[in-house]
This record gives structure tokens, sequence and C-alpha cells, in this order.
């Protein structure tokens, strides 16, 4: 079954760590938040990289070597030629750090968390670019990598407590869908967990909106889409996205 979503709708998607899970990448609530028996909270926060860098960089660096190893599934696929049928009406909102939709083809892709293959300078008042770090051994180096201003360099993630990325313009994106289409998430997490609220918000003023949920389970935020197909994404979304 089609969700017939024709090329005249404007589609928003927004993909949780769910999308990714069949291409061998943990989810956040699947591996019970743990790491090395760290809480992930306590590793990716502010507050653990000024404490610890080095911890730090070794969480992001074999999250960066594991990465390497992993590839697109049929979901990222399926989600890659909706965009490439829809052109310009489909927004694609990831909260996976993954460049998993890239490499499945997807070109316009806002990562509202952050992205593992890149680095930036943790001086907020420097004005030097995030770039692209694929260096997945740099807790092994001597000295951990700074900018040329001397400020330790951090891995381009939002860590606990940090606002995502571009939120304006994913709210402007909201605003103008027709559709919103959320995949793999649990729904626990906001600002991300709040964006289908503001199509309920939008159909109570009377426009027609339709809000769409595939996922292994249904998700804590489940009541505010319309439809809720539970499945594996890679299992279902070929289908459902079906032109
Ligand atoms: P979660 O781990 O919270 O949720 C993943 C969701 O995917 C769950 O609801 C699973 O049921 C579902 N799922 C698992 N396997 C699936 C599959 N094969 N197909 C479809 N769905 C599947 O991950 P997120 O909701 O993405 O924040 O987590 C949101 C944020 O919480 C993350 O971005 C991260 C974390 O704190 C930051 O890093 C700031």
């Amino acid at each position: 079954m089609s969700l017939r979503l024709t090329p005249d709708l404007e589609v928003f998607v927004l993909t949780g760590a769910g999308v990714s899970a069949e291409s061998g990448v943990a989810t956040f609530r699947d591996a019970n938040g743990l790491w090395e028996n760290h809480r992930v909270e306590e590793v990716a926060t502010p507050e653990a990289f000024a404490a610890d860098p080095r911890l730090v960089w070794r969480f992001y660096g074999q999250r960066r070597a594991q990465a390497l190893t992993v590839a697109p599934n049929p979901a990222h696929r399926a989600l890659a030629a909706l965009e490439a049928r829809l052109g310009e009406r489909c927004f694609l909102c990831t909260q996976n750090v993954d460049g998993l939709h890239e490499a499945a083809g997807s070109v316009r892709v806002l990562h509202m968390h952050g992205e593992l293959m890149k680095s930036r300078c943790s001086d907020p008042a420097c004005p030097t670019a995030p770039f692209v770090d694929t260096r997945a051994d740099l807790a092994d180096q001597a000295e951990l990598p700074r900018c040329a201003c001397g400020a330790l360099q951090r891995p381009h993630i939002v860590w606990f407590g940090e606002v995502p990325f571009e939120m304006h313009r994913i709210k402007r994106q909201v605003q103008r869908a027709d559709v919103f289409l959320c995949v793999g998430s649990s729904g626990v997490v906001y600002p991300a967990a709040g964006l289908v609220g503001e199509m309920q918000y939008r159909r109570s003023m009377g426009e027609r909106v339709r809000t769409i949920y595939v996922g292994l389970e249904a998700p804590a935020n489940a009541s505010q889409f319309d439809e809720v197909h539970t499945g594996k994404a890679g299992e279902l979304l070929p289908g459902l996205l079906a032109a």
C-alpha cells in the first residue's frame, strides 16, 4: 500500500536512529544508552568534554570507525527515491549524525543534531567553520587536536543540553508541509519530538495536513500521528513510498 505522496505535495521527513538500525547502527534506546559502562548522557555533553576531552574523543572515534563500515539500507534508499521524485517538495531533517542518507543519494539533508564526520573549534567565539573530519584515532594521539586559535577541536555534534541546529529553518519547513512523515524515532527527545505537534496545531487552525509514523513500535508521541505503521523501516518504506 502506497502513501500516495504525489509530487504536488510538500513532504517533511523526520528520521531518527531507527532508519539506520538495519544498517547495523545501534539506536540510542536499544543500546540502553550505554557505552563502555558510561551513559551516553555522561559522555555526549559539554561538561564531559571539559572534564575529559580524551574520553569524549574516544567515544566519537569509535563511532566514526564503525560508521565507515556501514552502508545505507532500503529505508535510506526509499527516502532518496522519494526526494528524486518530489525534488524541492521533499525536505529531509534527520536526528542522525551518520551520513547514510547522503550515501543513499539524498541531497537535501538537514542534520539537526550535527554530523559525526565533522569537527569544529570548541570555542563558540571562534569564526572557524566546521570541517569534514574522518579521523577516528584522535584519542590515541599524544596531543588532542587544536584549532588555529588554540582551543581544542570538538565533534560537530549537538550534545545534551545544547540547542539543535537550524530550528528556525526546520519550523519554516514544517509550516509549509502537507505531509509530515517520521521514521524510526522514539519521540522522547525534544524539540524533534515536538515537531509533529506543529502539524496538529495547523490542523486545529483548519489546514489540511497528514501525519504518518513508520517504526518498529509506536513512539511516545504516537497520538500525534494520523497513521502509525509498525515494522522495520527497511521493509515498510519501499512499499509505502512507492510512486
Ligand atoms: P531512539 O533510539 O530513541 O529511537 C529509535 C526508534 O527507532 C525506536 O522507537 C525504535 O522502536 C525504532 N526502531 C528500531 N529499529 C527500527 C527499524 N529497523 N525500523 C524502524 N524503526 C526502528 O532514537 P531517536 O529517536 O533517533 O540526540 O533518538 C533521538 C535522539 O536521542 C538522538 O538524536 C540523540 C538521542 O539523545 C542527540 O544526540 C542530541
